[in-house]
């Protein structure tokens, strides 16, 4: 597994490098206001906007250290009534316990979730007003069963200049058709070559501003 150093950002919250890539998981202006602007405000919220759901199905490509994941669950419970399910894949989850007590995840975001990945569960449940699931399994995309069946993915691989295969019209296509018609695809990236890309996968792209310290992201439609 490569080494992972935790790294402080300019909102006061901590992203991890990936030392193997020199990247950072998340943005150096700030990672948690990224993930609430990218994938939460453009992203979850967005379709929350356009559609009511009484079940939602959000995947996640990169699950990383749950950020997003956290982030979402937090937000569903503030605004959300229905079920939901919410599958992260990643390949290289990184120690959860030790992030966490080294004060990775802000007090926000403690709660039954983020115990729960500490205790390494990979199917969490939450009960209550909206209750739903978390299930980390890699078998789930891409694959026959996840085709059609997503509201919403958030596409959070390494940059298209880290990670290309991760942002070729292949690999793209694929996450087209793990969308229900209506879908949205949301991500930081902005790099032209990758909206070339949705596009020939099928995607409407819309161009938005970027969080804090970049101009740009990326949301595309399955219309
Ligand atoms: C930009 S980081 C994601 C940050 C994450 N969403 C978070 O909040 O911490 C990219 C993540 O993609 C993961 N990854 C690498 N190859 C992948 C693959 N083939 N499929 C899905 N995720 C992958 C990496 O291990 C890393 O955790």
């Amino acid at each position: 597994m490569a080494i992972q150093e935790i790294v402080p950002t300019a909102d006061g919250s901590f992203t991890l490098k990936a030392a193997h890539l020199d990247e950072t998981y998340h943005s150096r202006h700030g990672a948690l206001s990224e993930s609430a602007h990218v994938f939460i405000e453009n992203g979850l919220k967005y379709f929350l906007e356009k559609n009511t759901p009484s079940r939602l199905n959000i995947l996640e490509i990169g699950f990383g250290t749950g950020l997003n994941a956290l982030l979402a669950e937090k937000f569903l419970q503030e605004n959300f009534n229905g079920t939901w399910q919410y599958v992260g894949i990643e390949p290289f989850p990184p120690d959860f316990r030790a992030l966490f007590h080294q004060g990775f995840y802000p007090s926000s975001l403690h709660g039954p979730i983020l115990e729960a990945l500490c205790q390494g569960q990979k199917k969490i449940e939450i009960f209550g007003k909206n209750s739903g699931i978390l299930i980390l399994d890699n078998s789930l995309w891409p694959s026959e069963s996840a085709q059609g069946r997503f509201d919403v993915i958030f596409y959070d691989a390494f940059a298209p200049s880290k990670q290309p295969e991760m942002w070729t019209i292949l690999s793209l296509e694929k996450a087209f058709s793990s969308l229900n018609k209506g879908g949205v695809w949301v991500s930081y990236a902005a790099q032209g070559a990758m909206r070339r890309n949705l596009k020939q996968a099928g995607f409407h792209v819309e161009k938005l501003p970027g969080p804090p310290g970049k101009r740009e992201m990326t949301r595309a439609l399955k219309l």
